[in-house]
This record gives structure tokens, sequence and C-alpha cells, in this order.
């Protein structure tokens, strides 16, 4: 199979499974409406909006590595604790059979972002962390200043990741190969898009793993800093 029909037959199969559910739960809304009770109409709704969220972190995605999304970067004074707060339910939703604990740093100072890239990357790790641990595992994700960086962490109990295959990790289109990665959807976008996304920010990403122990990536950026700030806009 060509790179491209391998990648169209992959997105395809990843994007089944949630427009399946959506399609599913809307149809059982629409017919039985009148015997089902609000709380479990509220839950079916909930599913809809989870998967719906899926759908669009994987166009996303697709939309960054098409390029078709290239210099929309806007960079703010952003308030990372709070940004990445507002996408913590949906992963407790995803990985009810995990514990995802977000440890935030108090008085964090903000950092100079885009704040819907910084959550397309947390979106991208989180999501791994998760899928590349067993269902009980922990994902902690927390954050700390030290002198004038921000640094976020995503920290799983999971397979973990081989020295071998660390330069593997955020190239296009790769996966790697672990008893986890069959049993899950992927394309092997994520890191790649995920580290071209930091890097455009002025960040940097790391990882340390132990094999069978797990894995903990590391994204540094800048704080925000007025004066920065302002030359950048004066130079744009
Ligand atoms: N937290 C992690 N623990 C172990 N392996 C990981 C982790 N994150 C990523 N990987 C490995 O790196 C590969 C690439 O990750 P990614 O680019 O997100 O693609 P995908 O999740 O779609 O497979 C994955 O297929 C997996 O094998
Ligand atoms: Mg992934």
């Amino acid at each position: 199979m060509s790179i491209q029909d391998e990648f169209i037959s992959t997105v395809s199969h990843e994007m089944r499974t949630p427009l399946t559910s959506i399609r599913g739960f809307s149809q059982t809304l629409l017919s039985s409406w009148d015997r089902i009770d609000d709380e479990n109409k509220k839950k079916f709704i909930k599913i809809i909006e989870d998967q719906s969220n899926r759908l669009i972190n994987l166009v996303e995605n697709i939309l960054t590595v098409s390029k078709a999304n290239a210099g929309n970067i806007v960079m703010k004074k952003v308030f990372v604790n709070a940004s990445i707060n507002s996408i913590i339910p949906m992963f407790k939703e995803q990985y009810k059979n995990h514990k995802i604990i977000f440890t935030p740093q108090k008085d964090l100072p903000p950092a100079r972002l885009d704040d819907d890239k910084l959550q397309q990357i947390m979106t991208n790790l989180i999501d791994n962390g998760g899928k590349y641990s067993e269902a009980g595992k922990t994902v902690t994700i927390t954050t700390e200043s030290k002198g004038d960086q921000i640094i976020i962490k995503v920290k799983d109990e999971g397979v973990g990741i081989k020295e071998e295959d660390a330069d593997k990790l955020f190239k296009k289109f790769s996966r790697i190969e672990n008893h986890l990665t069959s049993k899950t959807q992927g394309n092997g976008l994520g890191l790649y898009i995920t580290k071209h996304l930091v890097e455009s920010m002025n960040g940097q990403i790391d990882f340390e793993s132990e094999e069978n122990k797990g894995t903990t990536f590391i994204v540094t950026f800048p704080v925000y800093n007025e004066e920065e700030a302002l030359k950048c806009s004066q130079k744009s």
C-alpha cells in the first residue's frame, strides 16, 4: 500500500468509530425520546459531544499536517493552567478507567502562546498517555515555572518507549509496535504535529521513558514577557 493509501485507510478507520457512536446515540434519542429518562438523555448527549470533540481533534491534526493551517498561529498572553484545565474533563470521560490527575503550580506566570494550539498539543500528549497505558493506571499532568521557563509534563505508567525507537517517535506517520498500538487506533501524526507546534511557538519538547514503567513528555515554553511581545507585534 502506498503511504497515501495507508493514511486514508487509517484515518477513515479512526473516523468511523466516533461517527458510528454519534449516529447510534442520535438515533436512539430520536426514536425513544419519551422512554429515556433525563439522566440518560444527558449521558447520551455527553457521549455525542465527546465523540464530536474526538473528530474535531483528528481533523485539526490532519489540517495541521497538510499545512492548510500553517501560519495560523496567534500568539497571545495565555494562562496555561486555565487552558489545560478546560480540556481535563473530556479526558476524564474518555479514559474513565484511568486516573487523570492535573496538578498545576499555583500562580504560574502566563506564557506567550496560541491557546488553541496549546490545547491541541496537550490533547495529543494526554491522549497518548491514556492510549499507551493499561486501564487503572494514572496519567499525571503538572505545570511549574523555573526561571523564565514554563514546564509542562505529561507522565504515564504505560508501555514505555525503547531507546532504539526514540528517533521514530516524532516522525510523520510513524507508529511503534507494542501490544497497545495494535489494540488502539492511531495514524502516527500526533507527535509529529505536537513537535511542530511546540517549536513554532518557541518551545521545546523532550521525553524520558523506561520500558514497561512509563513515559514522561516534557514541554517547555518561555514565560510571557511584555517587552518581547511588544517587539514582535511591532515587527508584524
Ligand atoms: N506515552 C507514550 N507511551 C508509549 N508510547 C508512546 C507514547 N506516546 C507515543 N508513543 C508511541 O509513539 C507512536 C507515535 O505517536 P503519535 O504520533 O501520537 O501517533 P499515534 O498515537 O496516532 O499512533 C505511537 O504509535 C506509540 O507507539
Ligand atoms: Mg497519538
